[in-house]
């Protein structure tokens, strides 16, 4: 079994975004340390549920980088000092808004390689529509910044914003890739139910309609690929087979550890939650009665499902005599009523099955077909 990645979820913000429901809050040190010492004490129960090695680390949000000078530090030395770790690559994501030469320096120092930024656009009216705390400037300096400090940058872009026009496009990939970033993550905007988008969009916001996002989905495709961007998943693009290794990880259903509040890991056929209450998380930690909010045992049926449903997102597709030998079925067989319903959009030559790039917008509609 190859090494496992780790991911860890820091639920601080020091603003939510309009769009978001991720598990965040806006707190201060105090809270941020409890929560700190709460997690250290999970992971240090970690060997407990795995002993094998791990290469890939991710530290998500949340905002990590609003974190308290040392946090990040603390939480590698404790994942150091439980797991067998041969770091490969060591993610943290960062807002533009907390990410200055301090933080980076800080970062640096406990070892993290690659840095996540939310830049999302770089039209400040955009940027402001959406609640971002930072304008374009302050999140070209990040850019710049993370580049100069040598780590392998990954910037996020969203899609389908409310007066976001094309040259928004434009600018993001020409700039980002004159900087030397060489990853990629282009989210369609998702209106997430209770978030204040939501309640906009009830009191009569008008999105840009399906056909839109789909044009500014291709659009951003093209100019990325102008650019030397690849896309390797349906949201994800690199240079230089720069791609997030620990995803991959998620995308082709390799072990995962996962600590904090509102994590959820795989070890085999084990997948687990913690709760998302960061009271109850915390509150749990510190009185040493930690357990996982639910526990599942997947089914090998699960398993095909899950493994098709993420498999079929990436470029390459899936590996027809791979999935024969991990699931022990005949691929073919098992799936003729799909491939011969889904002809029209894949890729299929009876080694690899992929969906058309052309149809990428619109994968989950034909993933359906492939699941039982
Ligand atoms: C945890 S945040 C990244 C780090 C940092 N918190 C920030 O926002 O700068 C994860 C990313 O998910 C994307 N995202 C979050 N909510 C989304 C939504 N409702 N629709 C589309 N993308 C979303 C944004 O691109 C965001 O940068
Ligand atoms: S997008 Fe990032 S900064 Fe904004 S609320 Fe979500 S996690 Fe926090």
């Amino acid at each position: 079994m190859s090494a496992a990645g780790i991911y860890v979820h820091i639920p601080f913000c020091r603003s939510k975004c309009r769009y978001c429901d991720f598990v965040s809050v806006c707190e201060g040190e105090e809270i941020q340390r409890r929560y700190i010492s709460a997690l250290l004490r999970e992971i240090y129960t970690g060997r407990k549920i795995y002993s094998g090695a791990a290469d890939t680390l991710y530290i998500g949000g949340g905002t990590p980088s609003c974190l308290y000078s040392g946090a990040v530090a603390n939480i590698a030395t404790a994942l150091k000092e439980t797991f067998d770790l041969r770091i490969s690559e060591f993610t943290v994501e960062c807002n533009p808004d907390t990410f200055d030469e301090d933080k980076a320096d800080e970062l640096k120092d406990a070892g993290v390689t690659r840095i996540s930024l939310g830049v999302q656009s770089l039209d400040d009216a955009v940027l402001r529509s959406i609640g971002r705390r930072h304008d374009s400037a302050a999140a070209k300096k990040a850019v710049k910044l993370a580049v100069n400090k040598g780590f392998d940058v990954s910037a996020d872009l969203m899609l389908g914003l409310v007066g976001q026009g094309k040259n928004d496009i434009e600018e993001f990939a020409s700039f980002i890739s004159a900087e030397g970033v060489e990853h990629v993550s282009a989210y369609m905007l998702k209106v997430e139910d209770g978030t204040p988008l939501a309640c906009d969009v009830e009191k009569g916001l008008v999105l840009p309609s399906d056909d839109e996002c789909a044009e500014m989905y291709d659009y951003a495709r093209a100019l990325l690929g102008k650019e030397g961007f690849v896309r390797y998943e349906t949201s994800n693009f690199c240079k230089n087979g720069k791609e997030c290794r620990h995803n991959l990880k998620y995308w082709t259903m390799q072990n995962y550890l996962a600590f904090g509040v509102a994590a959820h890991g795989k070890i085999g056929k084990k997948r687990y939650f913690n709760t998302s209450d960061l009271k109850e998380y915390v509150n749990a930690q510190e009185n040493g009665r930690h357990k996982y909010l639910t526990e599942e045992i997947l089914s090998d049926e699960d398993e095909l499902s899950e493994y098709m449903m993420l498999g079929l997102r990436l470029e390459k597709g899936i590996n027809v005599k791979e999935t024969e030998k991990r699931f022990g079925i005949c691929f073919e067989e098992r799936f003729s009523d799909a491939l011969s319903s889904a002809a029209p959009y894949i890729d299929f030559d009876g080694d690899i099955l992929k969906i058309k790039p052309s149809y990428a917008l619109v994968a989950n509609g034909i993933i359906n077909m492939f699941l039982s």
